[in-house]
């Protein structure tokens, strides 16, 4: 037998992926990196709109994620495309609107890989709130949201697809 393991993939997903899915994307990315799990799980980050395609995260987001530690600068914003549903396991929506817009794109085989991202924390909040609006400590609960959701979504992956 080849010991090649399937990787799991995981798409985190919000409206412009300028703000909070690729804070989710490089918060994810650290704590694969530090589980040494780069091998077997990839995390991927898009948005549901389209009017950031190709720039960089936003200043107060790689701002904020450098002061904890990450590096986000080298991402670039994408639009969720049809094939994503196909290649994720996880596509993990920010918010309800996020997810709602997800519902109506992906076909019904792969709805089941559709969630908010949240819901695999103990948290009061179920969505993250978009920063975009939001006054500056916005995007430092972004990231408390994001590294508590991180750090669950990888004890559920390592249950339920890697074996324990
Ligand atoms: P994100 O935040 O969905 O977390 O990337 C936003 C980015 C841009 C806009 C809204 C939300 N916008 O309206 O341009």
């Amino acid at each position: 037998m080849s010991g090649k393991k399937k990787k799991v993939r995981v798409l985190m997903v919000c409206l412009g992926n300028i703000c909070r899915s690729p804070t989710a994307h490089g918060v994810f990315q650290h704590h694969i990196e530090r589980a040494g799990l780069t091998d077997v799980i990839r995390v991927d980050s898009a948005g549901t709109g389209d009017f950031h395609i190709g720039e960089k995260p936003d200043k107060r987001s790689r701002a904020a994620a450098k002061k904890r530690g990450y590096s986000i600068g080298g991402l670039r914003a994408r639009q969720v495309q049809p094939e994503d549903f196909e290649k994720f396991d996880y596509i993990l929506a920010m918010d309800d609107n996020n997810l709602r817009d997800l519902m109506l794109l992906c076909p019904k085989p792969h709805r089941h890989k559709l969630s908010l991202f949240m819901e695999f924390a103990d948290s009061n909040y179920s969505a993250v709130p978009d920063p975009y609006y939001g006054k500056g400590d916005a995007f430092e609960l972004v990231l408390n949201l994001v590294e508590e959701a991180s750090e669950a979504l990888l004890a559920h992956i390592m249950i339920h697809d890697l074996n324990g």
